[in-house]
């Protein structure tokens, strides 16, 4: 997979992808990222990548200028990229979106700036907006690292093991159960019982559980999404 990410700050950027499973990832060859600085495709001897909004108003615009030349430059050979505008306006960026992109084999992240970008980018060069929440960020840097790190880990191959992507929250809208690990006692908190006692289906049974009850009582909304088995519903009964 190819990520391409355009930014005017690209060195809050540098740190991210050069660290753990992000790091990793690329090292493995299975993902490669690419940060653009926006400035390098403003062609003005200052290297003017803003300017006002026409109409008036606070704040200053990205130029469409150079986004455009930006995202012709991702766009260069290869396949057609999916292009994503980071925008608080746009889709609430979830679990099923990361799996959704995990799948592409080129993306390309826009970061806005100060007010935002030139509306016409977004309406002829843009395929999905993507919100990482219902609040403002000073720029996009910083949603285009929550989205490629959420996308990367989903790689086949990137994590260690299968086990870790399965065993984690929200797959199959399932919360993670609750994790120990030594010393058995810490100050006066003792790990529970079972996880000591080597009964494999016993611990299965007890991790289901109290994921199928962390999940309730934190998320009830995502709790009734859940496909419960016969097991889930037994699990659920027993009050031990
Ligand atoms: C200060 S914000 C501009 C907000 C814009 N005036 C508006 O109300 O939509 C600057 C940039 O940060 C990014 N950004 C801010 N909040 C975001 C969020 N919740 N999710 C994704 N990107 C966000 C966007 O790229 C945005 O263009």
């Amino acid at each position: 997979m190819l990520i391409d990410i355009i930014c005017i700050f690209p060195d809050m950027l540098s740190g991210f992808i050069h660290q753990s499973i992000v790091k990793r990832a690329q090292e493995k060859g299975l993902v490669r990222i690419r940060l653009f600085n926006l400035r390098d495709f403003s062609f003005d001897k200052h290297k003017t990548v803003d300017d006002i909004p026409y109409g008036g108003g606070p704040g200053m615009i990205l130029k469409p200028e150079p986004l455009y030349r930006a995202i012709l430059q991702t766009s260069q050979g290869g396949l057609k990229p999916l292009k994503i505008f980071l925008t608080p306006q746009g889709n609430l960026f979830s679990q099923r979106l990361a799996r959704e992109f995990s799948k592409e084999q080129h993306l390309v992240f826009v970061c806005g700036h100060y007010e935002g970008i030139d509306q016409r980018i977004r309406d002829f060069f843009i395929d999905e907006e993507i919100s990482i929440g219902d609040y403002v960020l000073t720029g996009g840097e910083v949603a285009a690292a929550v989205v490629t790190d959420a996308i990367i880990r989903l790689i086949p191959g990137v994590l260690g093991s299968k086990e870790s992507l399965h065993c984690e929250s929200f797959s199959d809208y399932l919360f993670d159960y609750p994790q120990y690990t030594r010393p058995a006692a810490f100050k006066t908190m003792e790990v529970p019982k079972i996880l000591l006692s080597g009964h494999h289906e016993e611990i299965r049974k007890w991790r289901k559980k109290k994921a199928l009850l962390i999940t309730a009582k934190k998320r009830p909304d995502q709790f009734q999404k859940i496909n419960l088995t016969d097991e889930d519903t037994e699990l659920l009964k027993d009050t031990s």
